[in-house]
């Protein structure tokens, strides 16, 4: 991982999803969730438009780092990556992806959720994962006692977080930084209520900080 992006997710650990169509809105939330404080941003790419939403967000906000999510393939990686994407997540562990991130000093979180699928990844010479989806995958008992035999992997833990369960995971040294989508709610964002979403995005950091 850059020292950048590490010292970023040091300071406030969470990783807000945006999954906008529209890129006029794409970048209003980047720039509502950055004004409450939260400055690394994944932009899930699951829609066609989406990857020009991240396009749009690098183009036109300063000062935050953005990622590109549910990257998929080989290609896709390499498009997002052109596109200016600093980062790269994906759901699951996929080996040309990763062994091209690696390759290429790309921070990647590959999504992992058993003992199998970490150790692989450890073997491939990664040491930061995506723990997904987190709550389906045993929560935080699963990720104490993966933390327990992976000493030297960190986990960013995503699907099922939200302000009620953020310190739990925070609370776990192993845990990086959490992922998730409560910061950047339809409602909030297709309604234009920016504000909330600066809300939700201090609220998070908040807890962070507690
Ligand atoms: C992800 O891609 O990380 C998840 O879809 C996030 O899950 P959430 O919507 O429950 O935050």
């Amino acid at each position: 991982m850059t020292t950048e992006l590490s010292s970023r997710l040091s300071a406030a650990p969470v990783v807000p999803l945006i999954g906008e169509n529209d890129p006029d809105v794409a970048v209003h939330t980047a720039e509502a969730l950055a004004a409450g404080g939260l400055s690394v941003i994944e932009v899930v790419m699951r829609s066609d438009d989406a990857q020009k939403g991240m396009e749009a967000i690098i183009a036109k906000t300063e000062g935050l780092i953005v990622g590109a999510g549910t990257v998929l393939t080989l290609d896709q990686a390499k498009s997002v990556l052109d596109s200016g994407a600093q980062f790269i997540v994906s759901p699951g562990l996929v080996d040309e992806i990763a062994e091209y991130c690696l390759a290429q000093d790309v921070p990647i979180f590959p999504g992992t959720m058993t003992a199998g699928e970490v150790q692989r990844a450890y073997a491939m010479g990664l040491r930061d994962v995506k723990f997904f989806p987190a709550s389906l995958a045993g929560g935080v008992p699963m990720l104490k006692a993966l933390g327990s035999v992976f000493r030297e992997m960190r986990f960013m833990p995503t699907g099922g977080i939200s302000a009620a369960n953020l310190s739990e995971y925070l609370a776990l040294d192993h845990v990086l930084a959490c992922g998730g989508s409560w910061l950047t709610p339809k409602g909030a964002t297709e309604g234009g209520d920016y504000a909330a979403i600066t809300k939700l995005a201090s609220e998070a950091v908040a807890i962070a900080k507690g």
